[in-house]
C-alpha cells in the first residue's frame, strides 16, 4: 500500500509538470501532431517507470534502513529469475513499441500527396530564400504556405551546413552543400511562424531568421499574384527583373522595407528612404548603395547599428546581380 502510495504521489508530480508547463509550442502541421505523439507517448511511459522506480527506492530508503547500531549482515540473496526476467521483458517491450512508434510517424512524415505544392529552399551566410517552380520560380525571402496544402521543400545550400526549423512544424532539417535535402510539411494551423537556422554557421548565425507564413488558399493566390505584379514592374523597371530576383534571393526582404520589392521588414532600414540617406552620408546614390551593400558598416543611418546586416554580399553576389541589384534600389533616381 505505501509503494503505491509512493508511486501515486511520483507519478502525480511527474504529471503536472509535463502538462502544467508549456513545453511544445503548439503544433501547425500535421507532421508536427505525429511528432508530437511521439513524445507523450515516450513521455508517459518515462512518467510511469519513474513512478515504479521512486516508489521502490523511497520505500526501500524507509523500510529497511539501518539503524546507527546495528551492525549485522543482510540476508543473503542468491538472485530472483522471476524478477529478472521482468526486469528484461519489460523494458524491451517497450522499447520495441517506442520504436515502432517512432518509425511509423517518421515514415507517415516522408510521405509526400500526390496533390502538393514543391518549394524549392536556399540557404547562405545569413539568409534564406525560396522559389516556387510552380508560378515561374518566383523567388521571396519570407516562405509562404497555403494551409491544408502538403509542401515538399527540396532544400539546398550556397556555402556552409545550415539547419532548417520552424518551432510550430517540428521538424529540422539540415542543408548540406552538395545534396539536396527534403521535407514535407502540411500546415494544419494559420499564422506567422519563425524560420530558424538551428546550425552554427558563422557569425550571422543568430540573425539567420525569417518567416513561414501558412494563409487561406485565397490569401496565398492574393500574395502570389502581387509577387507576380511586382515581378512584372520591376521587369520593365529599373535594374530589370534581375534587381528584384537580387533583392529577395540575397534576403534583403528578410530585414528592409522596399516599396518596389513588397517588403515591409524593419530590423534594417527602410529602403524607401535611400535617397535621404544618401544626402546624409554626402555620396552620390548609387555608389552610397554599392558601398552600403558591400561594406555596410560604412555609413550606419541613426537608430540603427553597425555590424548587423551581412558583410559577404561582394563575394555571394556576381557583379551582374550587383549591378542589377543598385539599379533596382535606386529604381533610376540620380
Ligand atoms: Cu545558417 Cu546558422
Amino acid at each position: 500500500m505505501r509503494v503505491v502510495a509512493v508511486g501515486l504521489a511520483a507519478a502525480a508530480v511527474a504529471v503536472a509538470v509535463a502538462l502544467l508547463i508549456p513545453w511544445l509550442p503548439t503544433s501547425a502541421s500535421k507532421q508536427a501532431d505525429r511528432i508530437d505523439f511521439v513524445f507523450w507517448f515516450v513521455t508517459g511511459i518515462c512518467i510511469a517507470i519513474f513512478a515504479l522506480v521512486t516508489a521502490v527506492i523511497l520505500y526501500a530508503v524507509v523500510r529497511f534502513r539501518a539503524r546507527p547500531d546495528d551492525d549485522s549482515d543482510g540476508a543473503p540473496i542468491h538472485g530472483n529469475t522471476g524478477l529478472e526476467i521482468a526486469w528484461t521483458a519489460v523494458p524491451a517491450v517497450l522499447v520495441t513499441a517506442i520504436a515502432v512508434v517512432s518509425a511509423v510517424a517518421l515514415a507517415q512524415n516522408d510521405h509526400l500527396p500526390k496533390q502538393h505544392m514543391r518549394v524549392n529552399v536556399s540557404a547562405e551566410q545569413f539568409a534564406w530564400s525560396f522559389s516556387y517552380p510552380k508560378y515561374k520560380g518566383l523567388t521571396v525571402s519570407t516562405l509562404h504556405l497555403p494551409i491544408h496544402e502538403a509542401v515538399e521543400l527540396k532544400m539546398r545550400s550556397k556555402d556552409v551546413i545550415h539547419s532548417f526549423w520552424v518551432p510550430q512544424f517540428s521538424q529540422k532539417q539540415d542543408l548540406v552543400p552538395g545534396i539536396t535535402t527534403r521535407l514535407v510539411i502540411t500546415p494544419t494551423r494559420l499564422g506567422v511562424y519563425p524560420v530558424v537556422c538551428t546550425e552554427l554557421c558563422g557569425e550571422g548565425h543568430a540573425l539567420m531568421r525569417t518567416q513561414a507564413v501558412v494563409e487561406t488558399p485565397a490569401a496565398f493566390a492574393a500574395w502570389v499574384n502581387a509577387q507576380e505584379k511586382l515581378a512584372e514592374q520591376a521587369q520593365g523597371g529599373a535594374g530589370g527583373g534581375a534587381g528584384l530576383a537580387a533583392f529577395n534571393s540575397a534576403g534583403c526582404s528578410a530585414c528592409h522595407t522596399f516599396k518596389p520589392a513588397g517588403s515591409t521588414a524593419t530590423t534594417g532600414p527602410d529602403l524607401d528612404n535611400l535617397a535621404t540617406y544618401a544626402q546624409r552620408a554626402g555620396k552620390p546614390l548609387a555608389a552610397f548603395i554599392e558601398e552600403s551593400i558591400v561594406n555596410p558598416d560604412a555609413y550606419i543611418e541613426k537608430g540603427f547599428q553597425p555590424g548587423i546586416m551581412p558583410t559577404n554580399f561582394k563575394t555571394t553576389l556576381s557583379k551582374a546581380q550587383l549591378d542589377a541589384l543598385v539599379q533596382f534600389l535606386s529604381q533610376g533616381k540620380k
